[in-house]
């Protein structure tokens, strides 16, 4: 995913089994900064002493980060060290004598708009802000820059007060005041002891919108969003998602928040989405803000999970954090998790967990098949900024839900409040948290465990027999896995939901006497798996049934089950569960377009000799289908999916045959996507009931803009033009650049035109312009790509930039980026 990887000098291997306590801790930290014209001044004052846990064996030389800080002036315990007195390297600092418990003072000098890392303190625009996860804070004083070092904070900022009015750090401000020459000052205090990858500091300019919060225990927070001018009034949706996420966590969690202002900041150069630290989260200006003009509905959303993923981090990673990086999934995939609910708690779930199963299937899955491959919690690595990774995030939240499932919800909630509760204000491990579900729930985790340790995807084959005479069904399941590291994969504890349907619908459930699991309804069953090969019984199964398996993607696995066409079509009509049918579908099609691939492949000619034309048309006429679930089911699975299941993977073909697909659905069901549209275009208002339409809407434009010579082109300007909200701008621009037809030319670069005219001061809306270019399936795409590269809208020092323009082709263009003849290649 993730981006922003270092890359300096490689450095030693860094192994879980090596870890050990930190031999000095830190009991609170005095920092100041002075602000200047160019450079930042940083006094630290640490508190230390020894671990008592260090164990006796432990040396009496201190060893501190110091990442690239150049000359320092230290003290101890007052007295002036001279250079003879220590050691220091790029990155560390090592003072090879010091008492049991002393005080340090550390002088260094910083040049942040020097600094392109955009990690440890840096300028973004006229703002000076910091990034300290995961070692960034070695790049601002000395310090023992690893997690499980905790301490509390004052921070007192001084800088013109012209030109840095506001002045912000973690916790609650304790004091300020005013120096001569226009110079102000403001303390901070943190009560809470915390790892200082989770500091912040931000100085600059800044708007505020102010709100409250009035916690369950009757509590007043004082929540404020921050942003520079230019992207005042864009914040209310965020601040309208805080509200909501912090009386969730209170509800489902019993988490309430615990300082008495919680502060956001919108930053335009940042590498990431956001950051949880405490207090003070930063955030990616595009994941904060936005109004229905400015952004789509799916912007929209992810704004509302970002903005609950940092909050919920205030439990999950702030108050209970982790040991060392290693643990990084006890943080990261558990708040996915928890985010994850809270979405699909605010608005149709299962189109959250259809867009999250995407994500793990296409690039998770890819991300565990290929060199990048490595378990949920790792056990070596060089460089942790590139730990970020899908694998850590999603499948680690995948991990959790699969607990969360196995143990069931009370359970759960119990083993979550007894983590919280008793590791509060410690650094912990996966382990700790383990645990604690194991006593909570009186459940052996120990098979589950496995999960975190080896890489890859499981495989899950299943037959199923039913026998007639019994009026049983019996289900085979078989696992299996890749190794890890040379080490043979062993079986895992996974749940797997399953119905048996017949013609009257999913049927009420009978299991044989000991099948492990428990029904979840009367007739759906969560089996617990466990072997390698094992079998499952149901009886009273009077007729052959229709397996609905692996429901709501239970468990991350690729599953392997042979059946004819028509089941799946069965399962698409009569499942009763949205994301089953959704499923079945993507299944049917994708059946279809890999068997298109192999006959292209052969030098066939293409034809679309399927029911799948019929099956369009009926879902779309079908009354009363939510509009969200069903323009998600008339996509067609993703070309970087549909790699996903070929070695090697045949880009240019699977993407002729998805066009070819898409055009040929299109011309059969030309009038019920015309009529679809239309009834769909009552949606361009800017509520958040209309967005299932509104995807719909742009849905049936993309597949109209596939047919030659027709008049459909002409709806694309009509909707640009009258959408008044940019789901709906966006979604006919998008269909007038990707159109593959030559007549859709003038068109798209007429809108292209336009939309950069009317919003080219706006870096919210120039990003989705450089994308739409960028993806944009066509030969000529890495020449335009160049072209961008150079136009005054875009900027190589903005990760925003760079990530719609750059990694919009060589990720989300894989036709173009994997052309034959290697030019996408030479272009990363
Ligand atoms: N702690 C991370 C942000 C982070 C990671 C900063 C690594 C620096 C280095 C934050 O909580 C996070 O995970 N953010 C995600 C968004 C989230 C919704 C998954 C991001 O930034 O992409
Ligand atoms: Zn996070």
């Amino acid at each position: 995913m993730k981006d922003g990887g270092s890359l300096s000098q490689p450095r030693p291997m860094t192994r879980l089994c090596d870890y050990q306590p930190p031999p000095w801790l830190v009991d609170h930290v005095n920092l100041h900064f002075q602000i200047e014209e160019s450079e930042v001044r940083v006094d630290s004052r640490l508190q230390m002493r020894r671990n008592p846990q260090a164990g006796s064996r432990a040396a009496a030389e201190l060893v501190l980060d110091a990442h690239g800080l150049g000359a320092l002036e230290l003290r101890l315990n007052q007295r002036r060290l001279r250079p003879g007195d220590y050691e220091q390297t790029e990155r560390r600092l090592i003072v090879p004598k010091v008492p049991e418990r002393f005080e340090l003072d550390c002088k260094s000098l910083l040049l942040p708009r020097e600094n392109t890392s955009l990690e440890g303190l840096y300028a973004s625009g006229r703002l000076l802000c910091t990034q300290c996860e995961a070692e960034g804070f070695s790049k601002i004083t000395c310090y023992p820059d690893r997690p499980d070092v905790m301490a509390t904070f004052t921070t007192t900022i001084e800088a013109d007060a012209r030109k840095y009015p506001v002045l912000l750090s973690n916790g609650n401000e304790t004091g300020r005041g005013e120096n001569r020459r226009h110079r102000h000052w403001v303390r901070w205090h943190d009560p809470f002891p915390k790892p200082c990858y989770l500091f912040a500091l931000v100085a600059g300019e800044l708007a505020v919108l102010e709100d409250s919060f009035i916690t369950r225990s009757g509590r007043r927070v004082t929540l404020r969003l921050y942003t520079e001018a230019h992207n005042q009034g864009k914040g209310g949706h965020a601040m309208a998602a805080l509200r909501k996420v912090m009386a969730w966590d209170e509800e489902h969690y019993g988490r309430e928040y615990d300082l008495d202002l919680f502060m956001i900041v919108a930053v335009d150069d940042f590498n990431m989405g956001a950051m949880e630290n405490k207090g003070l989260n930063l955030f990616n200006s595009s994941c904060l803000l936005g109004t229905p003009e400015l952004v789509t509905d799916d912007r929209r959303r992810r704004i509302e999970s970002v903005v609950a993923h940092e909050y919920l981090h205030n439990w999950s990673g702030n108050r209970v954090t982790c040991r060392d990086w290693f643990q990084l999934s006890l943080k990261e995939g558990f708040t996915v998790f928890r985010d994850s609910q809270f979405s699909a708690s605010q608005a149709a779930p299962v189109v959250k967990r259809i867009e999250d199963v995407n994500l793990i299937r296409t690039q998770q899955f890819a991300e565990d098949a290929g060199p990048m491959a490595h378990p949920v919690q790792p056990s070596e690595y060089l460089e942790i900024s590139n730990f970020y990774t899908l694998t850590i995030y999603e499948k680690g939240a995948e991990l959790v839900r699969m607990l969360h499932r196995l143990l069931g919800q009370d359970a759960f909630r119990q083993g979550c409040e007894l983590f919280f509760d008793r590791h509060d204000g410690q650094a912990v491990t996966i382990e700790d948290f383990l645990r604690c579900l194991e006593e909570r729930s009186g459940r052996d985790l120990g098979q589950f465990r496995r999960w975190y340790h080896q890489a890859g995807t499981p495989r899950l084959e299943v037959e199923a027999d039913h026998d007639p005479a019994t009026h049983s069904c019996t289900l085979q399941v078989r696992q299996s896995a890749p190794a890890t590291g040379g080490e043979a994969a062993r079986p895992l504890h996974l749940p797997l939901l399953v119905s048996l349907l017949d013609d009257r619908g999913p049927q009420t459930l009978q299991p044989a006497a000991g099948t492990p699991g428990r029904l979840t309804s009367p007739t759906e069953m969560l089996l617990e798996v466990r072997e390698a090969s094992q079998q499952f019984r149901f009886e009273g199964v009077g007729e052959r049934p229709v397996l609905s398996l692996l429901r709501d993607f239970c468990a991350p696995v690729r599953l392997d089950f042979a059946r004819p066409r028509e089941e799946l079509l069965f399962l698409i009509r009569h499942d009763d569960d949205g994301f089953s049918r959704w499923n079945a579908l993507q299944e049917l099609a994708t059946s279809i377009l890999m068997t298109l691939v192999e006959e292209e492949r052969a030098g066939q000619t293409l034809v679309l000799d399927h029911p799948l034309q019929e099956l369009f048309r009926e879902l779309l006429a079908r009354p009363g289908e939510e509009d969200a679930l069903g323009a998600l089911m008339l996509e067609l699975p993703a070309e970087s999916y549909l790699a996903g299941l070929q070695t090697p993977a045949w880009i240019a073909s699977i993407h002729q045959v998805r066009q070819f697909v898409r055009g040929q659905l299109a011309r059969a069901a030309e009038s019920h996507w015309l009529e679809t549209w239309q009834r769909c275009q009552v949606a361009w208002n800017q509520d958040e009931e209309g967005e299932g339409s509104r995807r719909l809407a742009n849905l049936c434009l993309s597949y109209l803009s596939l047919l030659r010579g027709g008049p459909h082109l002409e709806l694309c300007r009509r909707q640009f033009h009258q959408a008044g909200n940019m789901t709906g701008v966006l979604g006919a621009l998008t269909a007038a650049v990707h159109c593959p037809l030559a007549e859709a030319e003038p068109l798209a670069d007429e809108l292209l035109e336009h939309f950069y005219r009317r919003w080219r001061s706006e870096p919210l809306a120039v990003c989705p312009w450089l994308q739409v270019q960028a993806t944009r399936p066509h030969p000529d795409t890495l020449d335009k790509v160049r072209q961008l590269q150079e136009h005054e809208s875009f900027d190589p020092r903005n990760p925003n930039k760079v990530r719609a323009l750059i990694d919009g082709f060589c990720r989300h263009n894989p036709a173009c980026f994997h052309s034959p003849d290697g030019s996408g290649y030479r272009f990363l």
